[in-house]
């Protein structure tokens, strides 16, 4: 059978376990797990400001974590489409702070949210690190 194919998307700045719990999940669901890191700029329109560390250096921790065999840069969330077809990903996974976002899609690829882990985000952390 051919490997099935899993995507998803986000910033993944000062990486947690959210983030890893997040990707664990999404790679179980399939074979093959590919990451869209947010560039920078992406990053800040959708947060309004910049991630705390670069897009190269976030995309070298996802790629060296066991659970991720694809990263790959998104550049703006409208090419969202075209990079599940490139990617031939079956199933596209977010946390479900997009639930119902990415329900277009639904003609080229299942949609899947899974629940947040609680209590952590990357705005907690630095707001944490801040006081
Ligand atoms: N995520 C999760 N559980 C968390 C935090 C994030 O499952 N506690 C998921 C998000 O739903 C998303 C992915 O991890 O699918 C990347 O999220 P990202 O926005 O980069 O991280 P956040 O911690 O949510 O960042 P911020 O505080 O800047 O919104």
């Amino acid at each position: 059978m051919a490997p099935k194919r899993i995507i998803t998307f986000g910033s993944f700045d000062v990486f947690h376990i959210g983030h890893l719990r997040l990707l664990e999940r999404a790679r179980q669901l399939g074979d093959f797990l590919s990451v869209g890191v947010s560039t920078d700029a992406l990053s800040r329109r959708k947060k309004g400001v910049y991630p705390v560390f670069p897009q190269d250096q976030r995309a070298a921790i996802l790629a060296a974590l066991r659970v991720v065999d694809h990263v790959f840069f998104e550049e703006s969330l409208e090419q969202k489409r075209d990079y599940v077809l490139a990617e031939r990903a079956q199933v596209l996974v977010m946390g479900d702070d997009w639930r119902g976002r990415f329900d277009h899609l639904a003609d080229i690829c299942e949609i899947v949210y899974l629940p947040r882990t609680p209590a952590i985000s990357t705005t907690a952390v630095i707001e944490k690190i801040r006081v």
